[in-house]
């Protein structure tokens, strides 16, 4: 083997045409810069969807090992997903040294062409679970027309939201965890007064989660009854409701809960950095989103978008409506601290000691 073939080097240095070279133009310097850094983020994006291909298929199995090498490998490229997004993170600032004068010397060449049309990054998006319905301005997305994708771009990505989401596999994986089953709690002492909530641990943790609450915070209750049992004795909104409605079901939500608040037990230690990592990577796409934005403000101010879009108006609708993990994240609402959680029975903790 030789390095150039190996790579296939041929086509991936055969690969940046700027524009603006071609006879006719006036060579634009930077577009060089513009188009290597495109295909780096592409190439980059490959990388995600090919991690991504891994997880999901560990989470579509019916059972997973939680103390398994499967579950590990899927924290590890998740984790790795993390890094490569820090890396994108980074990129921006390579852009940033092209000045908005030297991008409007061949910006309107590119017209309508827009990183809006990258595929990858929309299935990147689709597969980690954002769905079409909940982004800004669904129907920029619905375009084939001039700005938007072409019918074979658009085609896949219609085709992989109608596929389960990382989301719905990793809530599936969470609900299927067996620290409820009554076998685990036999002999255990609850020390609160029952209330609607049936299983004992529950019931003792919501009584501690209620009792730690201040004044200001009190109806905090009645987030973590509609959260975590749909329960809604406090009338609240059909608007509050909404905004607490989560895409995890109550029952994945309180495995998620149990693992954060139980991590330091050894078989947890995995699961929790799964979330963690999921978690992490809705930030950094967060902070990628927002890096993009303050440089496209300062690149081309208020114009609209090449992609056709009202451009950093757009982007800032993006960057607030477009986490996946939000409810993930916002379970820290929702802990107390580690002196005041309830003994668990020995039934468990041996199990939670030793994996299953
Ligand atoms: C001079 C640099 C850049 C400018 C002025 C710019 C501008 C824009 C604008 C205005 C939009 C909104 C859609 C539109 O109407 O076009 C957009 C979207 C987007 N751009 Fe850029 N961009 C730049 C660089 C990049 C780079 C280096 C990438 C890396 C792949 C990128 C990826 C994206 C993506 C993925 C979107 C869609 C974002 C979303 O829908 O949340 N852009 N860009």
């Amino acid at each position: 083997m030789y390095y150039a073939d190996y790579l296939h080097l041929d086509k991936v240095l055969d690969s940046q045409y700027p524009v603006s070279f071609e006879a006719g133009n006036t060579p634009a310097h930077d577009e060089m810069l513009f188009i290597s850094i495109h295909q780096a983020y592409e190439i980059w994006f490959k990388q995600i969807l090919f991690e991504l291909d891994y997880c999901e298929r560990i989470f579509n199995q019916s059972h997973i090992n939680d103390n398994s090498e499967d579950l590990n490998l899927v924290r590890h490229r998740l984790q790795r997903i993390t890094r490569i997004l820090a890396l994108l993170n980074q990129q921006v600032h390579i852009l940033d040294t092209m000045t908005p004068l030297d991008f409007l010397e061949f910006r309107n060449l590119l017209t309508p062409s827009s990183g809006f049309q990258s595929m990858q990054f929309r299935l990147i998006e689709a597969r980690l679970g954002l769905q079409l319905q909940k982004r800004h301005h669904a129907d920029y997305y619905k375009r084939t027309n001039e700005g938007g994708f072409t019918q074979h771009d658009y085609q896949t990505i219609t085709n992989t939201e109608e596929q389960p989401t990382l989301l719905q596999l990793v809530n599936n994986w969470l609900e299927r965890m067996p620290f409820f089953d009554e076998t685990f709690w036999q002999g255990y002492a609850s020390d609160t007064p029952t209330s609607f909530v049936q299983h004992p641990f529950w019931n003792d943790y919501r009584h501690r989660y209620f009792s730690g609450l201040t004044e200001r915070e009190q109806g905090k209750i009645d987030d973590f009854d509609f959260v975590f049992f749909e329960a809604n004795q406090a009338n609240l909104s059909e608007e509050q409701q909404q905004i607490l409605r989560s895409q995890f079901t109550p029952k994945a939500l309180r495995a998620a809960l149990f693992i954060m608040l139980y991590r330091d037990f050894p078989v947890f230690q995995t699961s929790y950095q799964i979330l963690d990592a999921l978690i992490e990577i809705d930030h950094m796409l967060s902070n990628w989103r927002h890096k993009h934005l303050i440089m496209v403000r300062r690149m081309i101010g208020m114009r609209v978008g090449t992609g056709n879009t009202s451009g950093a108006g757009y982007l800032e609708g993006a960057l607030s409506k477009h986490y996946i993990y939000k409810d993930l994240s916002g379970l820290s609402t929702y802990l107390i601290e580690r002196r005041r959680l309830p003994q668990l029975p020995e039934a468990l903790i041996r199990s939670l000691g030793f994996g299953f």
